[in-house]
């Protein structure tokens, strides 16, 4: 399968996710792809919704760093059970290019997820792990970073998002990007196959 980071505003960045039934052979190089689409645009989390696939999981390596192995992680069909405190911190976004701004979340956060091998954990995160799953748990219902901005915020990346969405649509027009009917009937199609 080829994937690509889709940017702002792709419909598929809207989509709420599907949970998954079935880890194999084929999603693990799905998982594979995206770790590498992740180093490459420099980033330390990814769901799926950002390459464009209709399913409820995302990566996450803090480091960044594609020689830190044992920092990879694979959160499949992840739940947030708890939460606890609010800290606020930076965060941009492989979907809004060149926007950041600063975000409030819960600052501990009690998880479920499966991991690749099918077993289920279940950890306490902070810092800026529990940011990370927080943002990326997001993505999974189709909520960007820039929906949880408060007003001023949110004002002062408002230029910024509107050039993302003039460029996208002329890129529709141009047909480098498909038309939102097409990205759809893609999704429903991807949706039948593993959920
Ligand atoms: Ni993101």
């Amino acid at each position: 399968m080829d994937l690509r980071v889709v940017r702002y505003p792709h419909p598929t960045l809207r989509y709420k996710s599907k949970p998954i039934r079935r880890v194999d052979f084929e999603f693990q190089s799905i998982v594979r792809r995206m770790f590498e689409l992740m180093y490459e645009e420099r980033g330390i989390g990814l769901a799926a919704n950002q390459v464009d696939l209709p399913y409820r999981f995302f990566i996450i390596n803090l480091s960044g760093d594609a020689t830190q192995k044992d920092e990879e992680f694979v959160f499949i069909n992840p739940e947030i059970l708890a939460k606890k405190g609010t800290e606020e911190d930076k965060e941009g976004c492989l979907s809004l290019p060149g926007i950041s701004a600063v975000v409030r979340r819960s600052a501990e956060i009690e998880i479920s997820a499966y991991n690749l091998r099918g077993e289920e954990v279940h950890w306490r995160l902070k810092g800026l792990f529990a940011r990370a799953f927080q943002h990326e748990y997001d993505h999974l219902d189709g909520t960007l970073f820039i929906d949880r901005l408060t007003p001023t915020r949110r004002w002062a990346v408002a230029d910024l998002v509107d050039v993302l969405a003039s460029e996208y649509a002329s890129r529709v027009v141009t047909g480098t990007e498909p038309k939102e009917e097409e990205v759809f009937r893609r999704l429903a199609e991807l949706e039948a196959l593993r959920v």
